[in-house]
């Protein structure tokens, strides 16, 4: 069992495969990211295996890939069957943003994939457009419904933005909820690459749902950063609320970058690769890393305080 320096338990590995992605999210992504990272600079996925079942020996029972856009590196599917072969019980999750699911998504469930989180912020094709700065809505759409035909388990992700995309809102839950996916809303979290300045809290995002349900107030369980809230008619959405002080307190994940940095929260500076051991190797080195590592992990992100971290969400998976 893997515990940090803080006395929690850490079991939730996040993968990031690329920071490459094919959106440009106002929330997320400068209108032109500084550099890319030369392809020789990733980690293959054969080394990135590698560390993963170190993880995996060590404690790891849940892994997510994000970006960047995961779909867009080539052999993902194949990265995943690695994965639930080494482990077939392992909780294996994908977020994406959609756009290349529907050619996708029949592979990665035969590769033994179980859940998918998808980013959707509006139903308006304008609206989506003006957010992602791509005209995708549509194709999104299909990629969400192919998914959901092969399936995979989908979860919704919606960061509301004021005066974009707050008045999509109810449309959004209204959805889901027909469809039979989780919407979980979450706060922006503000960041130096974002294009935008203000979401909504999770006290607006409520107000707004108040206007058409009522519903019962949200609990967190274990250590999920998401809390859910109950509509009368036992439809259950999400509202991942990072603003809130204790939203730390019971963060159970480590994130693992596509260069091989291995870093202990979003908000903070320190990271530590473990490339060189995994290159060489050195299966004992990469473990006494991952294990620094976990040591140093800060209590609370440093978000908003001078050693705050400048590092882009698009690097680390958000
Ligand atoms: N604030 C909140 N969520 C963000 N995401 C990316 N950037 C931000 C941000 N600044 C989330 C989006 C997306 C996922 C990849 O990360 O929900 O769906
Ligand atoms: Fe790409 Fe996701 Fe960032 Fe949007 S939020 S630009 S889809 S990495």
């Amino acid at each position: 069992m893997l515990i940090d320096g803080h006395g929690r338990k850490v079991n939730y590995l996040r993968i990031s495969v690329t920071e490459r992605c094919n959106f440009r999210c106002l929330y997320c992504m400068p209108e032109k990211p500084f550099s890319w990272v030369p392809h020789e600079n990733l980690l293959s996925y054969e080394d990135m295996f590698e560390f993963v079942k170190v993880s995996i020996d060590e404690g790891i029972d849940k892994i997510r890939i994000t970006g960047g856009e995961p779909l867009l590196r080539h052999g993902l599917d194949t990265f995943i069957k690695m994965i639930s072969d080494y482990k077939n019980d392992i909780d294996l999750a994908i977020t994406t943003n959609g756009y290349l699911l529907e050619e996708t998504a029949q592979d990665l469930k035969d590769a033994g994939l179980k859940r998918l989180n998808i980013s959707l912020d509006s139903l308006t094709p304008e609206i989506a457009q003006k957010i992602s700065q791509k005209d995708m809505l549509e194709k999104v759409l299909k990629g969400i419904d192919k998914a959901q035909e092969v399936g995979l388990k989908i979860k919704i992700n919606c960061v509301p933005l004021k005066d974009i995309n707050d008045g999509e809102i109810i449309n959004l839950l209204d959805h889901c909820k027909l469809k039979g996916y989780e919407i979980r809303f979450i706060e922006f979290m503000e960041n130096s690459y974002a294009k935008v300045k203000q979401g909504l809290s999770s006290q607006e995002i409520q107000d707004i749902i108040k206007q058409k349900y009522n519903f019962t107030k949200g609990i967190r369980e274990g250590s999920s950063p998401s809390r859910t809230y109950t509509l009368e008619d036992g439809y259950k959405f999400g509202i991942i609320e990072p603003h809130l002080d204790d939203f730390c307190k019971d963060c159970n994940r480590i994130r693992l970058t596509a260069e091989g940095f291995l870093i202990p929260c979003l908000y903070f500076e320190d990271a530590m690769s473990i490339r060189e051991a995994i290159k060489d190797k050195d299966i004992k080195k990469a473990s006494s890393i991952l294990k620094d590592v976990l040591k140093d992990k800060p209590e609370k992100n440093k978000w908003g305080s001078e050693n705050g971290s400048d590092r882009a969400f698009y690097e680390t998976g958000g």
